[in-house]
Order: C-alpha cells, then structure tokens, then sequence
C-alpha cells in the first residue's frame, strides 16, 4: 500500500480524479470501479471538472458500482443508481447501458449477485476500484466478518453503517435498508488498482486501523494490504492517529507517481 496525506478535502479529490484521468486518456475503453457516499462527492466534482477542462472521453469506459441498497421502493431518490446518475454521470457523456450497479431490487438476490460478478468478468476485470471506508471499517458494504474472499453477496448492513448513512436519508435511520447488495472483498481485490479515499476527522480512528493494522476480518478495509496495488489518499483531518507520518509524506515528496503534484 501507499499512503499520501493532502490538506484537505479539495485536494483529495483533486488528486484522486486526476488519477481517474490520467487513466481514461491512456485507456479511454477502461473499465472503472465506483463507490458513492459523501467522500465521493468531491471527487466526482473534481472529475466533471477535469473533465470538461480537458474534453475527457468517457464515451468508451464501462462503470461498476460497488454496491446498492435492498429494498428500496423503486425509483427511489435515496438508492445508488439515482445518486450515481445526479453525481456523476448525468454530467459527462457516457451512456448510460455502460454503467453498470449491482441491482438490489432483483427477485432473486444470488442470482443477481453471481450475473454482477460475470459481468465484471466479461468486461476484463476492473482497472481502478475506488472506495471509501465507512466508521466500521468497510469497503463496499463489507462489514465486519467479512472474508476476505467473499465476492458479492447480499449483506446485513451495521447499524453503526445506518447511522452514518442516516444523513443521506433525511437523518431519519428507519428508512435506512437494512440490507444491501455489494461486490465482496475478494471481488475488490481482483481490481488492477484499488484508491482508499478518506477524509474527515469522523475517518481518523478507523482509518489509523485500517492502515497501520493489524490484518482482521473485522475491519474488511485491512484486505488492501494483500492487494499489490493499493493507494491511500487522505486528509490532514483523517490522519491525525497515523503514526509513520513522517515516511508518508517522504513518500508523496519522492514518489514518481506524485512529481507533477510536487513540482
Ligand atoms: C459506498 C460504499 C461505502 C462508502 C463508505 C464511506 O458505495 O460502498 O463503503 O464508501 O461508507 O461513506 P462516506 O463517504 O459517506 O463516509
């Protein structure tokens, strides 16, 4: 894993759209693995920006999300398709029969779990997966218990997950489902690239876990460790119990990768 701390939460999702970026201009038919929530937000802004400042093509590249909700009434304001759509991709060009989310509404969950994953399969696997990590420590919807080989699946969410996602619902937590539809953590690992973006004082104390270990099963984001190429991007918010600071910002400072951030 590699970590880089940015100031804050522009700069975060400055540096993680640019990566997206810089990858859909070297591969404009790349497949992109998507995460929704308040941390995306930003990011998503940061790459409708880029790109209509540079005219990226997103008119090639296919999309899957990590996860949706179970149960909710169809059409629903609050599932991950609407926000996706809002978010994202009602504000570049990319058709929408190539983003794809895991339905959560399917008659028969297994089924539609196990098409989700051919589909990923079909389309050559993901280059990049994005995601955030929930107050529990889950990547997806992968809350604790999670193995780090299950692929998607329907899941229990926590109610610590409910509460946190409250605010999306109106904060009103009855509406929250109670289930949801998400890629395992086995299915993340697959992905070429996976970026952990957090930011946010709320992320400090799960994130130092995440990160600095040690490996469990109750904290799925740990799984990152086992990936070859697994990316950190956090804010001076989310990294205050971080404890080898000094040999990550060596890192953001020396790194190839982030010359064009340093110059
Ligand atoms: C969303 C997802 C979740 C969120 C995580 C952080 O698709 O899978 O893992 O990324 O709960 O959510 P926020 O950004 O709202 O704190």
């Amino acid at each position: 894993m590699k970590l880089v701390v940015r100031n804050d939460d522009r700069a975060v999702a400055a540096l993680t759209a640019r990566l997206v970026a810089d990858l859909l201009k070297a591969r404009p038919d790349c497949v992109l693995g998507l995460a929704t929530g308040r941390t995306m937000e930003r990011v998503y802004d940061a790459l409708v920006e880029i790109g209509h400042a540079e005219a990226l093509d997103f008119s090639r590249c296919r999309t899957f999300n990590l996860d949706e909700y179970i149960g909710l009434p169809p059409g629903s304001a609050h599932s991950y398709r609407a926000y996706m759509n809002d978010h994202l991709f009602s504000r570049i060009a990319i058709p929408l029969e190539n983003t794809m989310l895991p339905d959560g509404s399917a008659a028969d969950l297994a089924a539609e779990a196990a098409r989700y994953e051919d589909a990923i399969r079909r389309a050559g696997g993901i280059d990049l997966q994005l995601v955030g990590i929930g107050e529990t420590g889950h990547i997806g919807f992968n809350e604790p218990l999670s193995s780090f080989t299950s692929r998607t699946r329907d899941i229990t969410l926590a109610p610590g997950t409910r509460r946190q996602n409250a605010v999306l619902f109106d904060r009103d937590i009855d509406a929250v489902p109670r289930r949801a539809l998400t890629m395992g953590v086995g299915t993340i690992l697959e992905a070429r690239r996976v970026v952990l973006v957090a930011t946010g004082a709320a992320k400090a104390g799960i994130l130092a876990q995440a990160v600095e270990g040690p490996v469990t099963p109750m904290i799925s984001a740990t799984a990152l460790h086992f990936h070859p190429d697994s990316l950190a991007i956090v804010d001076e918010d989310a990294a205050p119990h971080l404890k080898h600071r000094e040999y990550y910002d060596s890192v953001f400072a020396t790194d190839p990768e982030f010359a064009s951030f340093n110059a």
